[in-house]
């Protein structure tokens, strides 16, 4: 049986869903850009500062050695919210997905890709997932390919098959689109890769906060996600690799806590995960990461992913009954997260989106960092509202009634 949320409590625990936004309640509907902060993040982020604020790996004394014990902690943390292998340290924190995507780029693609080979990806990635490739390809003088989409934004079978051939040495993927919340065949695509033997990389920016992962389950090589979608601060992300991934790429920051020993002649660097995490790293940040997913895993990635759905299915029924609104992404609601996009017919999505802010509704307007996938779809941007585990049905309802009156204000 799966049991659902309880919506009053969690709400309870994100102070900013408390505050008012001109003269409303807020609906923050805006969780693709960033998630709200839980007190248990807020209280591990302040417990860091205001206790134990001191440098990991370095002091010989108590405080910095509970500190180390701590950041640790946060990373196996985030080991468990995907699944990964226990004995393996395969977590490296980061600054984010962005920082992710091009330390994979940087550190394993220059030094494996080469003329001859193809980079794999496709048109709906967030520039994230495509400009580090697209510089990649440049500098490795490898192609970069693309798997097709359909008019309405998906990707068949046939199209993983026609374009992940002999040729592909890295696939990376999204998870699940930031701008229409679809949810591509992955698996098919996994497949499709470890069959002609090429590394994939699977972003879960926007999935890994909103869905159960195992990354063994999945046998991806590498999982890229950020902080601040899950519940955690800003600035701190993880790279997942498989060992043997981490142990063929380059480390592509240098300098202090990455070494084992320097001399005046040159350097050798540190064991597995210490060699990609130069310098002092965002220790605060890592420990409310590290609570964040603490924190999903005891509310429940299930229950998350069920009642994002649900909220799908409402807006997309709601909206749906409205003859004015452009929807986006042509896959059924099986194969989509909490993310709905849209334009009013002949209204431009800014306008639509501060007529939403009027009424205290916050939403993302523009191209969503997905210019690629805007050309595809022939317009410049949309409205996007995105959900997260303290959206409700009412808040819902907010919305609809809100885009009723707008459409009757600029029509
Ligand atoms: N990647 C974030 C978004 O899609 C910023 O809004």
């Amino acid at each position: 049986m799966t049991e659902t949320l309880d919506i009053s409590a969690v709400r309870a625990q994100f102070p900013v869903l408390s505050r008012e936004m001109r003269g409303h309640p807020l609906v923050y509907f805006d969780n693709g850009a960033t998630s709200l902060k839980p007190e248990p993040v807020l209280q591990a982020l302040e417990a860091y500062y205001r206790d134990y604020s001191v440098n990991i790996h370095r002091g010989v004394y108590e405080l910095s050695g509970y500190a180390t014990a701590q950041y640790d902690q946060a990373r196996e943390s985030l080991r468990r919210l995907i699944h990964a292998d226990p004995a393996a340290g395969e977590v490296i924190f980061t600054r984010g997905t962005t920082e992710s995507v091009n330390m994979v780029a940087t550190g394993w693609g220059l030094r494996h890709l080469g003329p001859g080979d193809e980079i794999v990806t496709t048109p709906l990635e967030h520039h994230s997932n495509m400009v580090p490739w697209q510089e990649l390809a440049k500098r490795s003088g490898a192609t970069l390919r693309y798997i097709p989409l359909t008019a309405g934004g998906s990707i068949t079978t046939e199209a993983v098959q026609e374009t992940i051939g002999p040729r592909a040495r890295l696939v990376a993927v999204s998870a699940m689109s930031n701008v229409t919340g679809y949810t591509p065949p992955v698996e098919a695509i996994l497949a499709a890769a470890r069959a002609v033997g090429a590394v994939t990389l699977l972003d879960g920016a926007q999935y890994v906060s909103h869905h159960p992962v195992d990354v063994q389950d999945l046998g991806c090589d590498f999982l890229v996600f950020s902080g601040h979608k899950m519940c955690g601060p800003t600035g701190i992300g993880a790279l997942y690799a498989r060992r043997e991934r981490l142990e063929e790429m380059d480390p592509v920051l240098f300098g202090g806590d990455m070494i084992e020993r320097v001399t005046l002649e040159g350097s050798t660097w540190a064991r597995i995960p210490e060699k990609f995490e130069a310098g002092t790293p965002n220790i605060a940040g890592a420990i409310g990461m590290g609570r964040a997913a603490e924190y999903l895993m005891e509310i429940g990635l299930d229950q998350i992913a069920d009642h994002e759905r649900r909220l799908f299915r409402v807006i997309a029924d709601r909206m749906g009954s409205l003859d004015y609104v452009v929807p986006y992404g042509d896959a059924p609601d099986t194969e989509r997260g909490g993310i709905y996009s849209f334009n009013l017919e002949g209204v431009h999505p800014h306008d639509v989106g501060s007529l939403l802010d009027q009424q205290g509704i916050a939403v993302r307007t523009g191209f969503h960092c997905a210019q690629p996938l805007m050309d595809h779809f022939g317009i410049s941007g949309t409205v996007r509202a995105s959900f997260y585990l303290y959206n409700t049905e009412d808040e819902i309802e907010r919305f609809v009634a809100a885009v009723e009156r707008i459409h009757g204000i600029l029509t």
